[in-house]
């Protein structure tokens, strides 16, 4: 395990937070930071002691203010796949890492800060947070999935009228167009999400990897693919002691107690 520059981890009761740490330049995405994000995610999947993961940015003002303008500005073409990509299956890690991933979006979020947060599977934001995909106003689009996740999450017009201003909406906007989950005030943003985090790691952990891959899954393929994986994953289900203590705990009118097994 090596030290990480850019980002810090820290763990809780099974809940770990990776906190983007460069907060003089607004946590903004340097290939360092890129590299750190995938380090620590790929570690914190193989941690079996960590059962879910609240991914924030330091400071007060921004959660991850985008890719580094600094770095970005003398890119070539190849490198500017090269770049792309990695940023993608950075991303793709946390989407596929297993494990709930929740975004506590504490400031701005903007072009890849927001690609970040589109990445994570819920979002909680504080009331100061600001969300954009400025990246045409730099005569580029957004490149680590924007426009991939965004028409997703809050539909193909809204996504568009975001990606094709590059303007910045602000939280309560954010979630009356379904792209938070929910809003706080900046205080109680990281006991917010620790509390909703919390709820869901309660539950079955082999189910909830499984409910996420299934949903994940249904984005990329025909429905009668997605179903038929549905309910090969439901039976898998059976096959668990989670699912026979699950079950068990209802009929004993006591909370389970799952092992992972
Ligand atoms: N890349 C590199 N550096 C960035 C950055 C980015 N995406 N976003 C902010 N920074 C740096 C600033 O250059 C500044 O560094 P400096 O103090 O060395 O000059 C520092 O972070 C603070 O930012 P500043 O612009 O002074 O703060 P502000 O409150 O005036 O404005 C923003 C905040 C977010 C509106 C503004 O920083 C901004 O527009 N950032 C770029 C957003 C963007 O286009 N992101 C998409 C990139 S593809």
């Amino acid at each position: 395990m090596r030290e990480y520059e850019f980002v810090s981890l820290d763990r809780h009761d099974g809940i770990a937070t990776l906190t983007i740490n460069r907060p003089d330049k607004l946590n903004a995405l340097n290939a360092a930071t890129i590299r750190d994000i995938g380090d620590a995610i790929s570690q914190l999947g193989q941690d079996a002691d960590v059962r879910g993961v609240i991914v924030t940015g330091q400071g007060e003002k921004a959660f991850v203010a985008g890719a580094d303008i600094g770095e970005l500005a003398t890119m070539g073409p190849v490198a500017g796949v090269r770049i792309s990509r990695i940023g993608q299956d950075v991303f793709r890690g946390i989407e596929r890492l297993g494990k709930p991933v929740v975004a506590a979006v504490n400031g701005f979020a903007l072009g890849g800060g927001l690609e970040l947060a589109l990445a994570c599977h819920l979002r909680i934001a504080s009331s100061n947070a600001r969300f954009g995909l400025p990246e045409v106003k730099l005569g580029i689009i957004p490149g680590y999935g924007g426009t991939v996740r965004l028409p997703r999450i809050v539909g193909r017009g809204r996504a568009l009228e975001l990606i094709l201003t590059g303007e910045m909406i602000d939280a309560a906007e954010a979630h009356r167009i379904g792209l938070v989950n929910r809003v706080t005030e900046p205080a109680q943003l990281r006991s917010a999400a620790t509390e909703l985090l919390q709820k869901i790691v309660m539950n079955g952990p082999i189910a909830l990897a499984l409910a996420l891959e299934s949903v994940a899954h249904a984005e990329t393929t025909s429905s009668d693919d997605a179903l038929r994986l549905e309910s090969n994953l439901f039976g898998l289900l059976a096959s668990t002691e989670d699912m026979r203590e699950g079950m068990k705990a209802f009929q004993e009118k006591r909370p389970p107690r799952f092992s992972g097994r």
